[in-house]
């Protein structure tokens, strides 16, 4: 059977990244993103152009509904769904707990959380024996990300308790369910967090001594989804050089 891959926030970093890695491994991709429709477009000619199967679809993966639209829309272009990669994440300006606001609190849980949640709940009900999920987490998780974003190591947090519960839940139906934790990576979504510059101040830290390329996290997910993976379930794969 055909491996077909839904890809949440895939129109730049991690997520492109892993969506051109698996389509030249032969999987179909699906391009999931929010709004930024020219990036989108700009991973899905890439992919063609390599002689890859894809789609780009902007879907909210927070709500409920665009959740559904998204499967429905994959499978219908490109077949069974067969693996997901819930990689949806966001922060928000490096903030001290004290100023937090509950907004932000409950919009980044939404985005990091609820998404994965609806996502994975939409594979568990539609993929067979061989199906696997994988879930892009933090080293925030273990970190906490003091005085910078709390609320957002909270959300890694609670996606490393649902990779640990869901693989247990779903291992008896023969899929498997892991996550990887990124250190600091080269992407776009330090600009976010007001320091574009992030990883490059923080390198000398990183007992390997610089911050990591998506490419570099696109193959831990890659092998987390593979058949090479066959034994691996539940668990959280630093991707951090040390850090
Ligand atoms: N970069 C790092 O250093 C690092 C470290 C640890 C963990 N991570 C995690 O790795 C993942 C990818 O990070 P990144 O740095 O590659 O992020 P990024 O460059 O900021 O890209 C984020 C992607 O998510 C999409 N997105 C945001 N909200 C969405 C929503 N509600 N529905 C659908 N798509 C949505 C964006 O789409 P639009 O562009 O259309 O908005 C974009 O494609 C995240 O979970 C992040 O927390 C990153």
């Amino acid at each position: 059977m055909d491996k077909n891959v839904i890809i949440t926030g895939a129109s730049r970093g991690i997520g492109a990244a892993t969506a051109k890695l698996l389509a030249a491994k032969g999987y179909g991709v699906c391009i999931n993103y929010r709004s930024r429709s020219q990036d989108a477009e700009q991973v899905l000619a890439a992919i063609r152009a390599a002689g890859g199967r894809a789609m780009a679809l902007a879907a909210d993966v927070s709500v409920e509904e665009e959740v559904t639209r998204l499967f429905e829309a994959a499978e219908a272009q490109l077949g069974p769904v067969t693996h997901l990669v819930n990689n949806v994440g966001i922060l928000a300006t490096q903030s001290p707990l004290v100023d937090i606001s509950l907004e932000r609190f409950n919009h980044i849980l939404t985005t990091n959380v609820t998404s994965c949640f609806l996502c994975s709940r939409e594979a568990a009900r539609r993929f067979e024996a061989g199906g696997a999920i994988d879930n892009v987490s933090s080293a925030a998780a273990r970190t906490g990300a003091p005085n910078e974003y709390v609320d957002y190591a909270a959300s890694k947090g609670a996606m490393d308790s649902l990779t640990l519960g869901l693989a247990k839940e779903l291992a008896p139906k023969g899929i498997r369910v892991n996550a990887v934790r990124p250190g600091l990576i080269h992407t776009e979504i330090h600009a976010d967090g007001g320091e574009p510059g992030r990883v490059d101040r923080l390198a000398s830290r990183i007992p390997l001594g610089r911050g990591g390329d998506p490419e570099e996290v696109a193959n831990a997910i890659a092998w987390l989804l593979s058949d090479e993976a066959s034994f691996v379930t539940g668990s959280l794969l630093d991707v951090a050089g040390g850090f």
